[in-house]
C-alpha cells in the first residue's frame, strides 16, 4: 500500500506511486490500483488492472483523461494485491469504492474477519456490493458513518475512528474522500505501515505526539436504528465539543513555533519510500495517521491508559542502491550472488576471529536467562523454518538446552502449552508473517521470554519481541528467500555459539565452528563458480522432468527440503525433500531410471547411511545427481557437483547454494518471472 503526498515534489504524483508500488510487488501482485483527485473539485479518479504494475502504468497512459493532472496530483492512494477474497479481476482491485461517485476510496492489506456481518448491515441500509472483497465494505462503512453523523462535523481522523472499532481482522488501510479533499488517513491493526517524511527544513524533533482526544461528547458509530449484525458493537469516539483540530505535533514546527509544511510517503514497506526520504515513523496498531495541510497527526482510536504518547522518527540504512538490481537479470539471481557478502554482513561486529568470540548485542541481557530456559522453541514459516530445522541440532548440542521446531500455522492449531520459563525464538525475513505473528503474540501472552531473528529492521516481530538479532543480510526482494536463508542460518549459529561460550566441555566444538565461519564465506564465492554447469544440467537434463527428489540425512535434511521448497516455488516443478533414512519407509516406490534424485552425500558422520541410499537408488536404476566434497570418488556414471568441505554443522550454507542455483535456472529455462512466481507474495501477511 502506498499513499503520497506530493504536490510540493518535482517527481510527477503517479509515477512515484507507480515506483513506490514496483519496489513492493513482492509482497504481492495479482493485481493493482490507484485513486488520485480528479479533473475537477469533489472527483476522484480511479484506475484498476490486473496484472502488475506496468499494465496499472498503461490503463492510466491511456486513459482519455487529463494525465497532466494525474502525474502531480495532491494526495493519492495505491495498491498492489494479492487475492484473500475474491479473483483477480478489476472489479475487485483497489482502491475499492463507497458508491459509483467514489465519496470514500480504500486500499487496504489484511482480512477484515467480520465482514459478512458489515455487509449485511449495510446491505440491509440499501448499500450495493460491487466486488467480492471484505475491502469494499470498509469504503462503504465510511459512507454510512459519515452520512449518519453530518450533524457532528466530523474530521476525517475522527470518523476513521468510528469506522475502525467496528473493524475485526487486521488492516493496513489508506482513506481518502471527496468529503476531505486533500487529505489522506492511514490507519493500521496487524498489518505493517509506516510513515515516511521529508521536509525542507531539519525536523524540529525526532518523534511525533500522539494525540488523545479531549472528551466530550460521545457517538455511538452504528446508529441506535441500525439493528446492527456486527458482534460486539462497541461505543465509538468521544469527540471534542469544539471539534477544533488538535495541535500541530512538535516535530513539524519550525523554531519559531511555525507549521512547518512536509511531504508525505504511507506504504507498508519502506523500500517503497527510501528514493524520497529516509525518515521514517513506523505507526503501531490503533493508530490513526491523519495527514492535510503538511502536517502529520497520529491520533488513537482507543484511549487506553499508559499507552505510549510518542512515536519516533527513524534513519533508515538501506540505501536505493541496494534494493536494485544492478548487473543482475533479477533480484533472485543478485541474492544468490550477494551470499559471500551478507553473510559477512551478519557476522560484522559480532564474531572476532581474533579471540574466536561471539558478542550479539541485542542478547546480551538476556543471555542468562536464556541459559537457564526448560526449553527453547523455534518457530517460523517456509524457509526461515528449515533454517531452524538446519540448526537444531547444533543448538541442542552446544547448549544442552532441548530444543523444538515449529511451523507458526501448526504450533497455533495445536494452541501447544507454553510456559513462562520457555524462550521462543521467532525466525522471520520480513518480520511481517502474519502467522508467525500471531504466534509470537501467544507467547508473549502466556509469558515466555521472546527472540526475535529478523532481517527487516523496525518490523512487527522485531519491535515486538523481547531481544533478538537482526540478520543484517540486506533487503531481500525475490520472492524465493535465498540470502535471507544462509544469514538466518549463520545467526542462529551465532546464537548457539554465545550461549555457549561458558561451557569448558564445547570450548573445541565451538572454536571448531568459528573457524568454519571463518572461511564460510570464500567458500560460498566457490561454491558459486558451479553457476554455469548448473545452467548446463538444468538445460540438459532437468528442466524436461516433472518430478525431482531431494534425498538428506541429519544435518543436510533441511538442505534437502529446503532446496525441494526452492525449486517448486520458482520452476513450478514438483520436487519432494526427503529424509535419506526413510526412502525405504515408501519412497523408493517412486525411483525408476526417469526421476531425478539430487543426493547431499557430503562428508559427515551420516556420510556411509547416505551412501547406503544412494545405492538403494541405484539398485532400482534410480539416476543420482550426488553433491559431494572434492576427491569423493563415485561411479563416473552419475553426475556430482563439488562443495568444499567446511564443518558438519554449516555444511548445509554451502549445500544450499547448488539447489538455489538449480530452482533459478529451472525457472529461468521455463520463461517464469523468478522474481514473482505465480500465486505467492514476499510477504505473507494474512493467516
Ligand atoms: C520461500 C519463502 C517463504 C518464506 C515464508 C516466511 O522462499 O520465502 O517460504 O520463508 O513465507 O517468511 P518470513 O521469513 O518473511 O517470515
Amino acid at each position: 500500500t502506498v499513499g503520497l503526498r506530493v504536490r510540493e515534489l518535482a517527481i510527477p504524483g503517479a509515477r512515484a506511486m507507480e515506483a513506490g508500488l514496483q519496489r513492493q510487488e513482492y509482497r504481492g501482485y495479482d493485481s493493482a490500483g490507484l485513486a488520485v483527485d480528479g479533473d475537477k473539485a469533489g472527483e476522484v479518479e480511479i484506475f484498476r488492472s490486473v496484472g502488475k504494475v506496468k499494465a496499472l502504468a498503461e490503463v492510466i497512459n491511456n486513459a482519455k483523461i487529463n494525465t497532466e493532472k494525474v502525474f502531480d496530483c495532491h494526495a493519492g492512494i495505491a495498491h498492489t494485491r494479492w487475492a484473500t477474497h475474491g479473483q483477480p479481476k478489476t472489479v475487485n482491485c483497489h482502491p475499492q469504492r463507497s458508491d459509483p461517485n467514489s465519496e470514500f476510496t480504500v486500499v487496504h492489506n489484511g482480512i477484515i474477519t467480520n465482514y459478512r456481518e458489515i455487509r449485511e448491515l449495510l446491505t440491509s441500509k440499501g448499500f450495493k456490493f460491487e466486488s467480492e472483497t471484505d475491502t469494499e465494505v470498509i469504503a462503504k462503512f465510511f459512507k454510512y458513518i459519515y452520512d449518519s453523523n453530518k450533524q457532528h462535523n466530523l474530521d476525517f481522523s475522527q470518523l476513521a475512528k468510528l469506522v475502525i472499532i467496528e473493524l475485526e481482522g487486521a488492516y493496513g488501510l489508506l482513506i481518502k474522500s471527496i468529503h476531505y479533499q486533500d487529505e489522506v488517513v492511514a490507519t493500521r491493526k496487524g498489518s505493517p505501515l509506516l510513515v515516511g517524511v521529508k521536509t525542507e527544513k531539519k525536523l524540529k524533533t525526532d518523534f511525533v505526539d500522539v494525540e488523545f482526544p479531549d472528551t466530550l461528547e460521545e457517538l455511538s458509530s452504528v446508529p441506535a436504528d441500525a439493528n446492527s449484525n456486527i458482534n460486539g458493537t462497541a461505543n465509538g469516539l468521544l469527540i471534542p465539543k469544539d471539534n477544533l483540530r488538535h495541535s500541530v505535533s512538535r516535530a513539524f514546527m519550525s523554531d519559531e513555533g511555525i507549521p512547518m509544511a512536509a511531504e508525505f510517503f504511507l506504504a507498508s514497506d519502506p523500500a517503497a519510500v527510501v528514493e524520497h526520504t529516509k525518515k521514517v515513523l513506523f505507526l503501531e496498531d490503533d493508530d490513526i495517521a491523519h495527514i492535510y495541510d503538511g502536517q502529520l497527526h497520529i491520533h488513537r482510536s482507543s484511549n487506553e491508559v499508559g499507552a505510549s504518547t510518542i512515536r519516533s522518527i527513524q534513519t533508515l540504512e538501506m540505501e536505493l542502491a541496494e534494493i536494485m538490481k544492478g548487473s543482475f537479470d533479477h533480484f533472485m539471481q543478485k541474492e544468490i550472488f550477494e551470499q559471500p557478502e551478507s553473510v559477512i554482513n551478519t557476522m560484522r561486529g559480532r564474531v572476532d576471529f581474533e579471540t574466536n568470540t561471539i558478542t550479539l548485542g541485542g542478547l546480551r541481557s538476556y543471555l542468562t536467562t536464556i541459559r537457564r530456559c526448560r526449553r527453547l522453541i523455534m518457530i517460523a514459516c517456509g524457509t526461515s523454518y528449515h533454517s531452524c530445522l538446519a540448526t537444531r541440532a547444533i543448538f541442542e548440542e552446544l547448549t544442552e538446552i532441548p530444543v523444538s521446531v515449529e511451523l507458526a500455522s501448526d504450533f497455533l492449531d495445536r494452541r501447544s502449552p507454553v510456559f513462562r520459563d520457555d524462550t521462543v525464538v521467532f525466525v522471520s525475513q520480513s518480520g511481517e508473517t502474519a502467522d508467525t505473528i500471531l504466534a509470537l503474540q501467544y507467547c508473549l501472552d502466556r509469558g515466555a521470554l521472546t527472540v526475535g531473528i529478523v532481517n527487516s529492521v523496525g518490523s512487527s516481530i522485531s519491535r515486538q519481541t523481547h531481544c533478538g538479532v537482526h540478520i543484517n543480510a540486506g533487503p531481500e526482494i525475490g520472492v524465493a528467500s535465498t540470502k535471507a536463508y544462509t544469514s538466518q542460518y549463520i545467526a542462529l549459529v551465532m546464537m548457539a555459539l554465545s550461549l555457549s561460550d561458558d561451557s569448558l566441555s564445547k570450548s573445541a566444538r565451538r572454536l571448531e565452528i568459528i573457524e568454519g565461519l571463518k572461511n564460510i564465506s570464500e567458500q560460498i564465492s566457490k561454491v558459486l563458480e558451479l553457476n554455469d554447469s548448473i545452467k548446463t544440467m538444468c538445460d540438459e537434463t532437468l528442466s524436461d522432468q516433472k518430478s525431482l527428489l531431494l534425498l538428506g540425512r541429519g544435518y543436510q535434511h533441511a538442505t534437502a527440503l529446503e532446496g525441494a521448497l526452492k525449486i517448486k516455488e520458482i520452476s513450478y516443478m514438483h520436487s519432494e525433500g526427503v529424509l535419506a533414512g526413510e526412502l525405504k519407509h515408501g519412497v523408493l516406490a517412486l525411483v525408476d531410471e526417469n526421476l531425478p534424485i539430487i543426493v547431499m552425500a557430503t562428508r559427515d558422520s551420516l556420510f556411509p547411511k547416505v551412501m547406503s541410499a544412494v545405492q538403494q537408488v541405484v539398485a532400482r536404476s534410480g539416476n543420482p545427481i550426488i553433491i559431494c566434497n572434492p576427491g569423493d570418488k563415485f561411479d563416473p556414471k552419475y553426475k556430482t557437483l563439488e562443495v568444499p568441505a567446511t564443518v558438519d554443522c554449516l555444511q548445509g550454507l554451502l549445500n544450499v547454494i547448488p539447489l538455489q542455483l538449480m530452482s533459478y535456472w529451472l525457472a529461468v529455462r521455463k520463461g517464469i518471472d523468478v522474481d514473482f512466481p505465480r500465486n505467492l507474495a514476499k510477504s505473507v501477511t494474512v493467516e
